[in-house]
């Protein structure tokens, strides 16, 4: 497996790929990979001839204040994990070289990033497009995964591949979860051992708004809501929620009926971690 750390040598690279006619693949990561990481690696592998997984944690994303300096990193971890995972190159490019001083371009989808993470987050998602954006040209990728975990990132990214005309396909994978339901991520290292369990009130919360669904056929979403609320504090007595949302799966226009396109999402601060998580809620 390769790793290629410079700009210029992974176009160089991508360039001859795709000469040779060769199907890239590529899955963008902030690193610190976990088994949610590496089932978009294995997905990538079977619908391309190459994988390129980066690695970059991109400040652009990242508003003052939030957990840009102590993200987790596991650099060395991550290249045995990518490689045991059928990954083929590794690119680790350098903040200063993606974002040089006088750096001053940004792509920025409009009106579907006000919403839900980019209410709480008004910068996240410009920076986000920004560095996906750029990872696609530099690759030329063919095709891109991305995780469900992230919802509304795919759909930003599905937008963008549009209006921008890229020619690359985004397939969006199911969220990976550990054995309690608490989806896979890099911020769950920040708790302890005492706090890991209630964690889970997220995905509880989603599995009992489904389970009245099904079972005594609630369809309304503000009654919804109310028991998803209870749900969360029932698990996690001190959770702070940020939103919970009824939205249309494409367009994340709140809903206030559930329909089969309806995806329910939500942000909550465990012990001071910012998770989310979401799930469609009809089959
Ligand atoms: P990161 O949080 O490292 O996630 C990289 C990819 O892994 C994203 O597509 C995300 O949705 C996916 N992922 C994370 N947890 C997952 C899980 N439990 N199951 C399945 N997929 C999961 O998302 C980012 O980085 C960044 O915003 C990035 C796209 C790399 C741009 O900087």
């Amino acid at each position: 497996m390769k790793i290629i750390r410079s700009i210029k040598k992974m176009q160089k690279v991508s360039r001859s790929l795709a000469a040779d006619g060769k199907k890239i693949g590529l899955v963008p990561t902030m690193g610190f990979l976990h088994e949610g990481h590496l089932s978009l690696i294995r997905k990538a592998k079977k619908q391309s001839d190459v994988v390129i997984t980066s690695i970059f944690v991109n400040p652009t994303q990242f508003a003052p204040g939030e957990d840009l300096k102590s993200y987790p990193r596991d650099e060395k971890g991550d290249v045995k994990k990518i490689s045991g995972s059928g990954g083929d190159i590794v690119f680790i490019p350098k903040a200063a070289d993606i974002y040089p001083e006088n750096y001053e371009t940004y792509v920025s989808v409009e009106s579907i990033t006000r919403t839900l993470e980019g209410a709480s987050r008004p910068t996240h998602f410009r920076g986000v497009t920004t560095i996906v954006g750029k990872l696609f040209n530099i690759t030329r990728a063919d095709i891109a995964v991305f995780g469900q975990k992230d919802f509304q990132q795919a759909v930003v990214i599905k937008k963008m591949v549009t209006d921008l005309d890229y020619p690359i396909k985004i397939i969006v994978a199911p969220t990976v979860r550990e054995k309690d339901g608490l989806a896979m991520s890099s911020r769950n290292k920040y708790f302890t051992p005492e706090q890991r369990p209630e964690a889970v009130c997220l995905y509880k919360s989603l599995k009992r708004v489904q389970s009245l669904i099904a079972g005594k056929g609630i369809l309304t979403t503000g009654r919804l809501k109310k028991e998803a609320e209870k749900e969360i504090m029932r698990h996690c007595p001190s959770a702070k929620i940020d939103y919970i949302a009824f939205t249309d799966g494409e367009t994340l226009e709140p809903v206030k009926k559930v329909d089969r396109m309806t995806v329910c999402s939500l942000a909550v601060r465990v012990y001071g971690v910012r998770l989310i998580d979401n799930m469609k809620l009809l089959k």
